[in-house]
């Protein structure tokens, strides 16, 4: 699958934080990269190329991080490929609190250098500001990459910012923002300050510090059996402390057999415990359908919970290519294997009042993922809301008609925001609210009212959103 999004679809970080992304963006998509064949024999760091490389990609071209980088360091020996991969995703993770810095270093806007060299600079911050290299390795390595990149003409600039970069550490910068920029204490705790104003609007302000430090270390993976396909034991990490279907990985999960043919799979608990939250509650005997089900990670439980129920589950996903996820993740389903359909949840393909159970795992911000989309938090805005809260609201008002009625409805989002989850539910007709955590009660400090909301500083988990509604009376 390509890691790269439509040119022009992402959002820059107007405003907040140095320069919008797509203000860089503008001298096109190399931004005066050299030819990369040339640059593979003149350069002997391939692990900063690699990282360069994919940053590029990253910031030039919408990609997403984590997709970039395994293209980009497959060939790399073990070492060469975490050295690139720590400092692809750790630059991304900090990229405003870099901006901030190399703009106040170099005395001057971000956009009156060349994009190729602002990557360039933010990949030489991080390794002097975060990773123990040591400074002048730092920056003669930062400068060798300029020259063979990009061009000797650039040198000169890289240099000279780095050596102010390199002449304060990180609490000597941090003074130095706290000095200089409103938004400092955002900045030095990595994320733009919109996004923590909205995790304080729904945790306790004590609690905040937390989140933001779970939120910039990369998750360890759990994984998930397919239910009755595959025990836990053969996972052969340690079983995880609420879902009984997964356990922590202990290597790499690729290499699982029950992984490799299908029978589990990658999947953090956090969505194994929403899926699991739908199935539990009583209600209609019936199909189960996922509005919204690419990739097909709760589809793949769910399909397997249904069986169970001696029901069958419909994947109903938008994206054509998407769909054909949720059909690989379900494959090893014996017949009759799960149907999967590509359609709009806004206009259904189905009758109304046809399903016991129904999941919408809303799209949505992602802010409840930010630890596994090192560049996320970046690239997203609060105007990101005035687009998706119509359509959760939609596609809600489809989940609801699709059940039976007394049949359920999960309202699911892998994001806290408020008005993408608590607004959207409130204002959702013809269901009654139950209370989601009797559903998962051997999950503690879960309730947000009558709503589960699980978070990474807590729970270990993404920050999974959950609502529960019972459908009062029949779709006409
Ligand atoms: C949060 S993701 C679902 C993740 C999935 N449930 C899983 O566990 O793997 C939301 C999905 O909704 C899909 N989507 C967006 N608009 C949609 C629509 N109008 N109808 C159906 N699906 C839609 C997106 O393509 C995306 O795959």
């Amino acid at each position: 699958m390509s890691g790269r999004r439509r040119r022009g679809s992402m959002p820059g970080n107007r405003g907040h934080v140095g320069p919008g992304l797509d203000k860089l963006d503008r001298r096109g998509v190399d931004g005066g990269v050299r030819g990369v064949d040339k640059l593979d024999r003149r350069t002997g760091d391939p692990a900063r190329l690699a990282a360069f490389r994919a940053l590029r990609a990253v910031t030039a071209e919408g990609a997403y991080a984590n997709l970039v980088l395994a293209e980009h360091t497959a060939g790399l020996s073990h070492r060469d490929a975490g050295f690139a991969t720590e400092l692809v995703a750790g630059t991304c993770r900090s990229l405003g609190y870099y901006d901030a810095i190399i703009s106040l270093a170099g005395g001057r806007p971000l956009t009156t250098l060349q994009p190729a060299v602002v990557d360039l600079l933010r990949l030489g911050a991080h390794q002097l500001l975060e990773l123990r290299v040591p400074s002048h390795a730092a920056v003669a390595a930062t400068v060798n990459l300029a020259r063979t990149a990009v061009s000797q003409r650039v040198t000169g600039v890289v240099n000279a910012i780095l050596r102010k970069i390199a002449a304060l550490d990180a609490d000597g910068w941090a003074e130095r923002l706290r000095a200089e920029r409103d938004d400092a204490e955002a900045l030095i705790a990595r994320h733009p300050q919109w996004i923590i104003d909205a995790f304080g609007e729904v945790l306790p302000a004590a609690e905040l510090p937390a989140l933001l430090a779970a939120d910039n270390a990369p998750p360890s993976p759990h994984l998930v059996v397919r239910p009755d396909l595959a025990e836990v034991a053969e996972l052969g990490g340690t079983p995880l402390r609420w879902s009984p279907f997964g356990a922590l990985a202990s290597g790499n999960p690729a290499e699982i057999a029950a992984v490799h043919q299908g029978r589990a799979g990658v999947q953090d608990e956090g969505s194994q415990l929403v899926a699991w939250a739908l199935s539990r509650p009583d209600a209609p005997f019936g199909p189960w359908l996922d509005l919204c089900a690419g990739p097909g990670g709760k589809a793949a439980l769910l399909a397997g919970l249904a069986r169970r129920q001696h029901t069958a589950l419909l994947a109903s996903e938008l994206q054509p290519h998407r769909a054909a996820l949720v059909a690989r993740a379900l494959h090893a389903y014996p017949d009759p294997t799960p149907l999967v359909i590509a359609a709009d949840g806004t206009r259904p393909a189905w009758p109304a009042n046809a399903f016991a159970r129904v999941m919408l795992d809303a799209p949505c911000s992602g802010l409840g993922a930010l630890r596994r989309r090192p560049e996320s938090r970046w690239r997203r805005q609060p105007s990101d809301l005035d687009d998706l809260v119509p359509l959760q609201r939609a596609l809600l008002a489809t989940a609801i008609a699709s059940a039976r009625p007394g049949g359920l409805i999960a309202y699911v989002t892998c994001s806290p925001h408020h008005r993408e989850t608590v607004e959207v539910v409130e204002a959702a007709a013809g269901v009654e609210l139950l209370d989601a955590s009797e559903a998962l009660p051997e999950v503690p400090d879960a309730a947000r009212g009558h709503y589960v909301q699980l978070w990474p500083h807590r729970h270990g988990t993404d920050a999974m959103f959950l609502a529960l509604l019972r459908k009062t009376e029949a779709t006409q």
